[in-house]
């Protein structure tokens, strides 16, 4: 392991990674130290920073761990625009997004639809190569339909200011299943002149493990669906010990309770309490069982939610 030198991040995940989980993510397993978080990307809405974006990069429950806010755009101006409203909300760094395989975002030319966009990505190059003080990094996927779409842009990021590049080898048509290609990514990390993180399909500290052995190069790795299922992922790695399956479900009911607590004192009503803690399960189903798992799924009601989760601990 190169354990001291490997970073560790929380990848960015609508709907899921807002700043309550990475709070309570942090708190619990006292990783805000040494794994960095990214927020879900910001977006422009109605010519503006979206509102809710905001909320979650001023959010008061990121003073406990290191938060990069992504951005997605479609041309220089939204760029601008975002990069203005995420420095002017306290952060130094910026992640761009060129991965995000969502039609709507795909089709208005955001996400992987911009891997193979010379124009906008030398007009970005321009701004961030003249912008000092703030950390730019980048999050990519090889392209949108073609994995080898990422050719025409490389010599563009190569030219950019960048931190690091964060890879996940899918095209944006493969979208999160099928195929890792790994060979592409062999190709992207050889062609890259910044540092590379490696993200797709990590769920285990042994995974990690594999992938620093065989890209020794690697500067790190980022888990997004992995660390959901399994939020001990990174502090296991990070101690060189797996946890127990009863401290690993511990640590889960802890995160829960804070994360649960936070939206019961803040929202109002069953329904919007519910649909807010309910993605926390979605990845745990093999934490706690499917019977478990669909009991909280189906509690249609505060009621039968208290009762489906005092049910497993
Ligand atoms: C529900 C969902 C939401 C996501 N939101 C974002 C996002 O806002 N920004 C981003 O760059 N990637 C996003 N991703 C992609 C993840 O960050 C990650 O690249 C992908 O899930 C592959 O990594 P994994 O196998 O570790 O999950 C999202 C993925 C999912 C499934």
């Amino acid at each position: 392991m190169t354990e001291s030198t490997t970073i560790l991040m929380a990848a960015p995940m609508q709907g899921y990674t807002e700043a309550v989980w990475r709070n309570a993510h942090a708190e619990v397993y006292g990783c805000g130290e040494y794994v960095e978080y990214f927020s879900p990307f910001m977006r422009v809405e109605k010519g503006d920073a979206r509102m809710r974006d905001m909320r979650d990069a001023l959010s008061p429950l990121n003073s406990n761990h290191k938060l990069t806010p992504q951005i997605i755009f479609r041309d220089a101006e939204e760029f601008r625009l975002l990069l203005n409203a995420a420095t002017e909300a306290g952060h130094m760094a910026v992640d761009l997004n060129l991965g995000c395989p969502f039609p709507p975002q795909c089709k208005r030319g955001r996400g992987a639809a911009m891997v193979a966009n010379c124009k906008v990505m030398e007009e970005v190059a321009e701004i961030i190569n003249t912008t000092s003080g703030i950390q730019f990094s980048v999050k990519m996927r090889p392209g949108l339909a073609s994995p080898d779409e990422w050719r025409t842009t490389m010599p563009i990021i190569n030219g950019m200011r960048l931190s690091h590049l964060t890879i996940h080898p899918r095209t944006a048509r493969q979208q999160y299943g099928g195929e890792v290609l790994m060979d592409i990514f062999t190709d992207m990390l050889e062609a890259s002149c910044h540092p590379v993180v490696f993200n797709g399909d990590i769920s285990s500290p042994a995974d990690i493990d594999r992938l620093l052995s065989a890209y020794p190069t690697l500067r790190g790795v980022m888990a997004g669906r992995g660390l959901l299922g399994r939020p001990s992922l990174f502090a296991e790695w990070h101690e060189g010990g797996q946890w127990t399956d009863s401290e690993k479900l511990d640590a889960v009911m802890k995160m829960h309770r804070l994360i649960f607590g936070h939206y019961c004192e803040t929202l109002c009503g069953d329904t919007q309490i519910l649909s807010k803690i309910k993605p926390f399960w979605e990845y745990l189903e093999p934490a706690i069982g499917r019977k478990r798992w669909k009991a909280i799924h189906k509690a249609t009601g505060l009621q039968s939610y208290s009762k489906a989760i005092s049910d497993i601990s």
